[in-house]
């Protein structure tokens, strides 16, 4: 059985990944978030914890659970709080896989009292997140770091753009032009595409295929890229 366990592919090594959607407090009952369900990334930790790495899966509000002894779940609610919980493992990290929908605004004031509704419109002001992503891009020492790219056009011309400004070696191309693709559904349709211009395109499937299919990809380039 231990044998076994050393040969996995993922023997001896750390994954890190990111799930779900962000809330941003308005005020203590209300907040702005999205309708990612975390299940991507959950199936991204089932599929790395089978290959035999450690995981540590950060996830935002979801209701999926897990119990498996490889994968630690981190909950966090914000994208500050997952900024800060995704940079305590970072530097021991083998792979990172950044899979949240994490908010790009946030509630500039939180109200610190129930907002009243009044006649009158009312308006937020919104200040901008920090992108976890990039900030692991402008850190990365041996890390293959992963991101995605949700797009509803010019899609490939946008992920390449993102793949190569946050400094990633790899990203996958989530496409919405799906029926079936995308938030709370089972299935997605992907495009893998490396930092060498690679791409490859998959059909529609579970997100559990998807899973394999991914990390298919990253082990092709990883053990290049550790010997
Ligand atoms: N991401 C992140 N932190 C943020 C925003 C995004 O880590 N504050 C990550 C996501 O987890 C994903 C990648 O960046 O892996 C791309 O997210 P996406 O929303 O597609 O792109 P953005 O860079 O936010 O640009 P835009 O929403 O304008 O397309
Ligand atoms: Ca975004």
């Amino acid at each position: 059985d231990k044998v076994l366990k050393e040969k996995a592919p993922l023997y001896g090594k750390k994954v890190l990944i990111t799930a779900g959607p962000t809330h941003e407090p308005i005020d203590p009952v209300r907040f702005i978030g999205n309708h990612s369900s975390g299940k991507m990334g959950f199936e991204l930790a089932l599929r790395a914890a089978d290959l035999g790495a450690e995981v540590i899966l950060v996830s935002g509000p979801t209701h999926l659970k897990v119990s498996n002894a490889q994968i630690s779940l981190v909950p966090v609610v914000t994208a500050q709080d997952m900024y800060e919980a995704v940079h305590e493992y970072y530097s021991d990290a083998d792979i990172a896989i950044l899979a949240a929908a994490v908010a790009d605004y946030r509630p500039a004031q939180v109200a610190g009292e129930k907002i009243k509704k009044h006649t009158a419109a009312m308006t937020i002001n919104l200040e901008p997140t920090r992108d976890i992503l990039a900030s692991l891009g402008e850190q990365k020492k041996n890390q293959f770091l992963v991101g995605f790219a949700l797009e509803t056009n010019n899609e490939l011309e946008n992920a390449r753009k993102k793949l190569s400004k946050k400094n990633l070696d790899a990203i996958v191309l989530n496409s919405l032009r799906d029926e079936g693709a995308g938030f709370g559904k089972p299935t997605n349709k992907i495009t893998f595409i490396d930092k060498q211009g690679e791409e490859v395109s998959f059909s529609l499937k579970s997100k559990t295929e998807v899973a394999a299919d991914i990390f298919n990809e990253i082990l092709l380039r990883f053990d290049v890229k550790e010997n």
